[in-house]
């Protein structure tokens, strides 16, 4: 079956091609290579040993897309990564964002509604509950008003598919509420390629791990926590992947319940930012850098997944432990810096 990955060169659309071609499907990657490379095909190629099919298309162009999908009249089912993920960006430059992440998502909707069938997982995010009031978030959780452009292109996103669904039958749609991704690929073949100085906290991590940026910042020790640093839930790449074919099956198969469904996608695990820092230094036997500095705005103090759904009704689990993403994030450090 053909499927299309859009933004299928970057970090996590990446890692989901390979677990796609892994289980047999035949991929179409359309990516502008706004934020990645070309080169990241060939990664993919030598891990899974076949070349995804490419197009480069800024998605963008309503008409180019239309051209696509008449191209591709046999794609079955889309999984939509394109989008533009800077939160301060998008505070800066907010109708790019609304431009990238919506109108996008607009002029794919509307291709996959001419069809008989289609599936459908879109990229969300747990900034759509912002700080939440109950640890573990479950996806009934109030979505709380978006912090950032960024954050209202994911809420926004979710209300445009929920919206075009329910007049939609022939289309099913599942939103994956993503925590926070890391690490990269066991074969250090693919991983994550920050451009310019990252935003997230273990690529900054492990850039520091190599001598690229002095030190860490720590973003505030005052947080009402057990160390006072900000919990996060940090969700292996491989296994979000791995997320996204099961949803993806579960849609082909007619196995949905209803035709517009959302799941977390964490480990269930809240871990603080030292306790990061601590990973990384147990896994790379290095010390690190770090100060702490006043708190980031924007910041809540906890985040971390119920799991549940994902893992009974998508029959889905997290397999990673943090200290093996971070094992895998500083290995592919080392790699691209060699
Ligand atoms: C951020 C975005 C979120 C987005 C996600 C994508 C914000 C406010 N939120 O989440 O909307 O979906 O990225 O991955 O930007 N930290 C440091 N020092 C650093 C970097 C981070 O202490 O140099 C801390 C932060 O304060 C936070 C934790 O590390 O407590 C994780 O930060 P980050 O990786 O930026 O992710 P989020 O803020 O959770």
């Amino acid at each position: 079956m053909k499927i299309l990955v859009t933004g299928g060169l970057g970090f996590i659309g990446s890692h989901t091609v390979v677990e796609l071609q892994n289980k047999g499907f035949e991929v179409v990657i359309v990516d502008n290579c706004s934020n990645s490379s070309e080169s990241v095909l060939d990664g993919i190629t030598k891990i899974s040993g076949k070349k995804p099919l490419f197009e480069k298309l800024d998605l963008r162009e309503k008409e180019k897309v239309s051209s696509f999908f008449k191209k591709y009249q046999d794609i079955a089912g889309v999984i939509h990564f394109a989008a533009s993920k800077a939160v301060g960006e998008s505070v800066e430059k907010p109708l790019l964002y609304y431009e990238n992440n919506i109108g996008t998502l607009v002029y794919i909707l509307q291709e996959l509604s001419k069809k008989q069938k289609a599936s459908f997982i879109f990229s969300s995010s747990c900034t759509v509950y912002g700080q939440a009031d109950k640890m573990p978030i479950t996806e009934d959780a109030p979505v709380k008003v978006a912090e950032s452009p960024y954050g209202n292109t994911k809420q926004m996103g979710e209300e445009i598919i929920a919206d075009t669904c329910k007049v939609t039958p022939e289309l099913s749609a599942i939103a994956l509420r993503y925590f926070n991704p890391m690490g990269s690929h066991p074969s250090a073949e693919i991983g994550e390629l920050p451009i310019g100085v990252p935003q997230n906290l273990v690529p900054f991590i492990t850039q520091t791990g190599i001598g690229m940026r002095k030190e860490l910042s720590v973003f505030g020790d005052d947080y009402p926590t057990p160390d006072g640093t900000c919990i996060r839930d940090y969700i292996y790449v491989v296994d979000l992947a791995k997320a996204h074919v099961v949803a993806l099956e579960r849609l082909l198969a007619g196995k949905n319940k209803e035709n517009y469904e959302v799941f977390n996608v964490g480990t269930g695990k809240g871990s603080s930012v030292l306790e990061a820092i601590h990973s990384f230094e147990k896994v790379s036997g290095k010390k690190l850098n770090y100060k702490i500095v006043d708190r980031r705005p924007g910041d809540i103090t906890s985040a971390y997944a119920d799991t549940t759904k994902a893992n009974t009704v998508l029959g889905w689990k997290s397999e990673y432990t943090l200290d093996d993403a971070m094992k895998s994030a500083w290995v592919w450090e080392q790699k691209i810096r060699d």
